[in-house]
């Protein structure tokens, strides 16, 4: 029998948090590059979230999305160093997706704890679930940096099992990015990718136990 799920642990950007609604809120001033930034813009934060953990290199999330952006405005073209401040500032508080609140709501009136675990530094993560109206949705909100390396880096899901006081088995772990929803799958979480896009399955150790097209589908699984 496997163990019964006590808590749900979140990822935040691209689960709880829509990564493209920054760009959408300055989708006029960018025209048709709106896309291409967006796409270019997250691809980068990714990469160089795993290029410094493997160089031995952090800087905070904050940092390397500030760097990516400038790499991914320098590809379409450039912009005003105006658009660039106000498309960092709208990365503070992206908005929640739609099904995220009432979700969050029913696990906890089941009695399950809840938590957020992300690559995010506390402060940008704070900003983000005060602005959704999330404060009284989570026990935890747990960032990297204090560890200093980025996902998929067992230490930090190791930062959940030693927060929620739980072994990895009575943790759901959800997440819209196939990688890190394999690689806590591969730790030892029950993992529930959130594939919101349609995406095909990643070629990584450890096949999620569940996959899901929104977050409100979790419901079913309880
Ligand atoms: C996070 C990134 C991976 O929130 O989306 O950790």
């Amino acid at each position: 029998m496997p163990s019964p799920i006590q808590a749900y642990v979140f990822d935040a950007y691209g689960t709880l948090f829509d990564v493209a609604s920054p760009v959408r809120r300055h989708s006029q001033a960018l025209g048709e590059r709106a896309q291409l930034l967006a796409d270019t813009w997250r691809d980068k934060q990714l990469q160089y979230t795993w290029l410094r953990t493997l160089q031995g290199r952090y800087a905070n999330f904050e940092e390397v999305t500030a760097q990516a952006l400038d790499f991914a405005l320098e590809r379409i073209g450039g912009a005003d160093a105006g658009l660039r401040e106000r498309l960092l500032e709208a990365y503070a508080t992206p908005q929640a997706y739609a099904e995220v609140e009432s979700t969050l709501r029913a696990l906890r009136a089941q009695g399950a704890r809840t938590a957020i675990l992300s690559n995010g530094t506390e402060r940008w993560l704070h900003a983000a679930v005060d602005a959704s109206g999330l404060r009284d949705c989570f026990d935890h909100v747990l960032s990297v940096d204090g560890l200093r390396v980025f996902k998929p880096h067992p230490a930090v899901y190791g930062l959940a099992e030693q927060a929620l006081d739980l072994p990895a088995a009575a943790i759901s772990f959800q997440s819209s990015n196939g990688w890190d929803a394999f690689s806590a799958q591969a730790y030892g979480m029950r993992a529930v990718w959130c594939n919101r896009s349609g995406q095909p399955r990643e070629r990584l150790p450890q096949t999620p136990t569940h996959t899901v097209s929104s977050l409100d589908q979790l419901l079913a699984l309880a």
